[in-house]
């Protein structure tokens, strides 16, 4: 069949594998759409997209407007700083007139975790999580997997190093769903402030050290500055001795291995400036922006899939 087995997308772990399968397969024909010289196809027009965000973003919210765009798709997008829940509607009221112009697919972004989730039950057209609070980015970890297929051409087995603030972060948690379903292994690298507070269950490291030499994929976080109720990280020197990749740690990664970050980085904290600026063969590790190029291609592939 070529469709989703949900309506909407809202986190990772429900999707099936057949879900996953399909997205990443149709991905290739979008991949290469993007790469002509005449980069849009008609197979959506006539359909009305939404994006919906109530958080600042960069990269998600144009992902989606290209993607909507490059499928003739009309998108129209909705920034809580400029409406009105400014002037104290509701959210629930101002999806309701949206709704009432007839939009056939909505996107959203916001900082409370689980408000995708309630928006979802409330109605009747497909929404897709664009990252909710501390919960979920199911297309993030989608566009991570398609980045470490073309990479590796295959997930059984590999080595993956998720490393950072875990217990902020909506990507890891996404990432872990979809990367151990793939039979990927995956270590988490963190302190212990940034674990859930049962990680018994979890196979976890302190020091990046002990995982480079023989990871395949260090996954490295954003800090979640502002999403940390608590003081930051000891200190960021404390963070550069036990977490951040330098040009040390990268030299020892195994040939053939990837850097990944779901961005935007914080230069100096996660990974140095040296690190992001490097060149050459080393420079290769780095697939920052092959996940973001890869993001576009994932986004056309469950637009079409859903709207199609
Ligand atoms: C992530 C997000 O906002 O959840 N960024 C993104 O979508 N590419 C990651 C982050 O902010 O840490």
């Amino acid at each position: 069949m070529n469709m989703l087995s949900k309506k909407s997308i809202v986190d990772a772990g429900s999707l099936e594998p057949e879900d996953i399968e399909l997205i990443l397969s149709n991905a290739d024909s979008f991949l290469e759409i993007s790469r002509r010289d005449v980069k849009k196809v008609p197979t959506l027009r006539g359909k009305t997209v939404i994006n919906l965000f109530f958080e600042p973003s960069t990269r998600t919210r144009t992902s989606f407007e290209i993607a909507a765009k490059r499928l003739s798709a009309d998108i129209i997008n909705f920034s809580s700083s400029s409406s009105s829940l400014k002037k104290g509607e509701s959210i629930i009221d101002t999806l309701k007139t949206i709704l009432s112009m007839n939009v056939d697919l909505i996107v959203i972004r916001h900082s409370d975790s689980g408000t995708v989730k309630m928006i979802d039950r409330f109605v009747d057209i497909p929404v897709i999580n664009a990252g909710d609070g501390k919960y979920q980015h199911p297309t993030q970890a989608l566009l991570d997997l398609y980045t470490i297929q073309k990479r590796f051409g295959k997930f059984e087995g590999l080595k993956v190093a998720i490393v950072g603030d875990f217990l902020d972060s909506r990507v890891a948690r996404s990432d872990m769903d979809l990367f151990e379903k793939m039979g990927m292994e995956v270590t988490i690298v963190a302190p212990t402030m940034f674990l859930p507070e049962d990680y018994s269950e979890m196979n976890v490291r302190h020091n990046i050290d002990e995982v480079i030499k023989d990871t395949d994929i260090l996954y490295i976080l954003r800090m979640q500055l502002e999403r940390q109720d608590r003081k930051f990280y000891p200190s960021v020197m404390e963070y550069n001795r036990f977490l951040t990749l330098d040009m040390k740690r990268l030299e020892e990664m195994k040939p053939g291995s990837v850097v990944m970050h779901p961005g935007p980085v914080n230069r100096g904290t996660e990974i140095t400036d040296e690190v992001m600026d490097v060149g050459g063969t080393l420079g290769e590790k780095i697939a920052i922006e092959e996940q973001v190029t890869y993001g576009v291609a994932i986004r056309m592939a469950i637009l079409y899939l859903i709207l199609g």
